[in-house]
């Protein structure tokens, strides 16, 4: 058994990696400062982790806080996941964007570093990409972010990859996350909840709640069959699952790696509202409308 601990434990992927992880047979430690959950995921987490995890509010970019929590709880591994993950808002807030995401991802690792933690599995994201990167070939495919988001991702990748060259002790696996989406049986939205996720499938959802407007089709002419975009779901128990094994995995690779977490399969925003409709047994509103900037077309894994 040993002990991970999770930066952005209480969001989405990382509550779901506290389920699979514990049942991993590992201890969880959750860090969190809740700006984008809430009390009720923390509870949840930690009913799942049936004792074998607890929970720590605190904020990764404030360096004493990072430093006293990972020297007092002295975790094999940490998953950083906490990170501000929306790409239209980083465009009105890059600076911000930069600020949580590319210093706040340096102060776990100098954490971790002055802690002799030297494992970490670092959450980026497939917005490093401006288009389907090549799937055998992670490495060699070009990574063209196209919102500050991405950038950050992309830089603090970097940054870790600079980290491994320089000091060999280091156990890195970076996981280029695709699109999310689902969740475990026993896991459900509360009133508390704040919108986790501003990504088409929870709009769907959270359209046949109220009658709020109709639910926008953001470009109908892209490039791709159909003219929607295209983007690649990957079950959230999945992501989940990815980590639990790649942590598994990070004594036998030194070094920095990097994963694709996707299916390979592309669907497209017109083939979701279809399949979403059919389940749900009704027809969500919609109304098309521009493009947002700096969407690619097709993103799939
Ligand atoms: N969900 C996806 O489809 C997806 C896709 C690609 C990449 N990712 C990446 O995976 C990671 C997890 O994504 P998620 O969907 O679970 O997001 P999420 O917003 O649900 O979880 C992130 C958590 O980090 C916390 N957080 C934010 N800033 C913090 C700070 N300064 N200090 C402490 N905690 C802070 C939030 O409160 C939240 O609970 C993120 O790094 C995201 O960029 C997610």
């Amino acid at each position: 058994m040993s002990v991970v601990l999770i930066t952005g434990g209480a969001g989405y992927i990382g509550s779901h990696a506290t389920s699979v992880l514990t049942a991993a047979g590992h201890q969880c430690v959750l860090v969190d400062d809740l700006s984008n959950s809430c009390v009720d995921r923390v509870r949840w987490a930690l009913s799942e982790a049936k004792g074998n995890a607890r929970f720590i509010e605190a904020d990764i970019t404030d360096i004493a806080s990072m430093h006293e929590i990972i020297r007092s709880t002295s975790p094999d591994a940490v998953v950083h996941l906490a990170a501000l993950k929306n790409s239209r808002a980083s465009l009105d807030a890059p600076a911000e964007y930069d600020r949580v995401n590319t210093q706040g991802t340096a102060a776990v690792v100098s954490a971790m570093d002055h802690a002799n933690c030297h494992k970490l599995v670092f959450a980026s994201s497939a917005a490093v990409y401006a288009k389907s990167p090549n799937a055998l070939e992670v490495t060699r495919s070009p990574t063209v972010p196209t919102t500050p988001y991405g950038r950050t991702k992309l830089e603090s990748e970097n940054n870790l990859g600079q980290l491994v060259s320089a000091d060999h002790r280091w156990n890195i696996a970076v996981l280029r996350f695709f699109n999310a989406a689902g969740a475990h049986p026993t896991s459900r939205p509360t009133s508390h909840e704040p919108p986790v996720s501003h990504d088409l499938l929870s709009t769907l959802c959270k359209s046949t709640e109220s009658s709020g407007p109709p639910v926008e089709i953001m470009g109908t002419h892209h490039p791709t069959d159909g003219g929607t975009a295209i983007r690649d779901y990957v079950h959230v128990m999945d992501a989940a699952g990815a980590i639990s094994k790649v942590v598994a995995q990070l004594d036998l690779a030194s070094g920095c790696h990097i994963w694709n977490i996707g299916t390979g399969k592309g669907t497209s925003v017109f083939q979701l509202i279809a399949l979403f409709n059919s389940i749900a047994g009704r027809t969500v509103d919609t109304v098309q409308g521009r493009p947002r900037s700096g969407d690619p077309p097709q993103l799939c894994r």
